[in-house]
């Protein structure tokens, strides 16, 4: 298959490649499109084939549910059985944003689309090129995060084009995206609010709407396994894995530093290519075939913003044995910290 990859300036085209994703979306293709925080891999959500399709471009398991995204509020009745009060006002304050909340589903909501689950997961983007496509399209677009199963989330058109050339009808180029990390997803089919996974909306802020917020067991970085299983099924797999073997470092920051460099001269005698993830701060303490820094430890929101990338890079340089720091397990970090440690399949070495 050919792709088409089409760059949207502001220029006036932009109306008529809009126009044109959303046929194809509607005759049942596939349109990768930037958002604020990842770029998504569209579908009609509302078409089996549709969803199978996206599954198979990925690579993804059928039973990992994709995020259904709309245009405006109103969309929502047509989909889910009841909007609870919790729902309405998280959604008053944090939609359009990088927030999805898992409702009961309708019958009209597919499960080739859900992964067979009776639950849909929705979210209202701010992105714009998001909005006026699915506003366009006329119908929920089904869009898990623009890459192949497995690898870290694209946070550029050319990351989409990586991993899914050849594969997808059409890249929509927007650019680099704001935020970096997958949406924040709350379970609001309890009495209590549930985070299936951190991201930019953070616990704290949820806690100044909500009277009682909980984290899901899998977001505590513990490994999911036999004594308790994720309710986001995505959570169980390993993603954004470097072909690398990546470790995390944890503890009091001079002896970090030590034990990584220690770590990375062994690794080095081995013969292996070795990487360090770092801070602007402590890179220039370390020895390594490559040093790369996340950003400055006191702007949580670049860290954020450049993980997948330095992810990715790592790829790129051929790095065998990856080395980390570990930030705090709070706020816009514990999202952080989350994706690393899945990353590193919980490799984490507490110092
Ligand atoms: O920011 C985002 O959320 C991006 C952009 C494109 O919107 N999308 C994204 O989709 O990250 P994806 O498919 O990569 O991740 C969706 C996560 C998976 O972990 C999946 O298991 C979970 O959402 N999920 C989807 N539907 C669910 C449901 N009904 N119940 C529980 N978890 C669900
Ligand atoms: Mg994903």
């Amino acid at each position: 298959m050919k792709t088409e990859y089409v760059i949207i300036g502001e220029k006036k085209e932009r109306a008529s490649f809009i126009k044109r994703a959303a046929e194809v979306l509607k005759e049942g293709g596939l349109v990768a499109f930037p958002t604020e925080t990842v770029y998504g891999l569209g579908g009609n959500g509302l078409n089996p084939l549709s969803s199978k399709k996206i599954y198979a471009a990925k690579g993804r398991p059928s039973d990992n549910p994709l995020i259904l995204h709309i245009s405006d509020f109103s969309m929502l009745e047509e989909l889910v059985e009841e909007i609870p009060e919790s729902a309405r006002l998280l959604a008053d304050k944090y939609w359009p944003g990088p927030m999805t909340l898992v409702f009961k589903k309708k019958d009209i909501v597919p499960l080739e689309t859900t992964g067979g689950l009776d639950t849909v997961a929705i979210r209202l983007p701010s992105n714009e090129i998001a909005r006026e496509l699915i506003r366009e399209a006329g119908i929920p677009i089904a869009a898990p995060s623009a890459n192949s199963s497995g690898r870290p989330s694209p946070t550029s058109a050319s990351h989409v084009k990586e991993d899914l050339e050849g594969k997808i009808d059409m890249i929509l180029d927007g650019g680099e995206v704001g935020i970096g990390l997958e949406s924040t997803i709350i379970d609001v089919t309890e009495e209590e609010p549930v985070i299936l996974r951190p991201g930019f909306i953070t616990k704290e802020m949820l806690e100044c709407l909500l009277k009682n917020v909980q984290f899901d067991e899998a977001v505590l970085i513990r490994k999911p396994g036999e004594d308790f299983k994720p309710k986001a099924p995505g959570m169980k797999y390993r993603h954004y894995a470097p072909k690398g073997n990546l470790t995390l470092f944890e503890g009091e920051r001079e002896m970090v530093i030590k034990t990584i460099n220690k770590e990375a001269a062994f690794a080095k005698e081995e013969g292996k290519v070795t990487a360090i993830l770092a801070t602007d701060e402590t890179k220039d303490f370390y020895e390594a075939d490559y040093v790369f820094s996340l950003g400055s430890i006191k702007e949580v929101e670049s860290i954020a913003h450049n993980l997948f990338r330095v992810l990715r890079k790592i790829d790129e340089v051929g790095a065998e044995n990856i080395f980390s720091e570990s930030f705090p397990r709070e706020g816009l970090y514990l999202a952080i910290m989350n994706r690393l440690s899945k990353a590193a399949g919980y490799q984490i070495k507490k110092i």
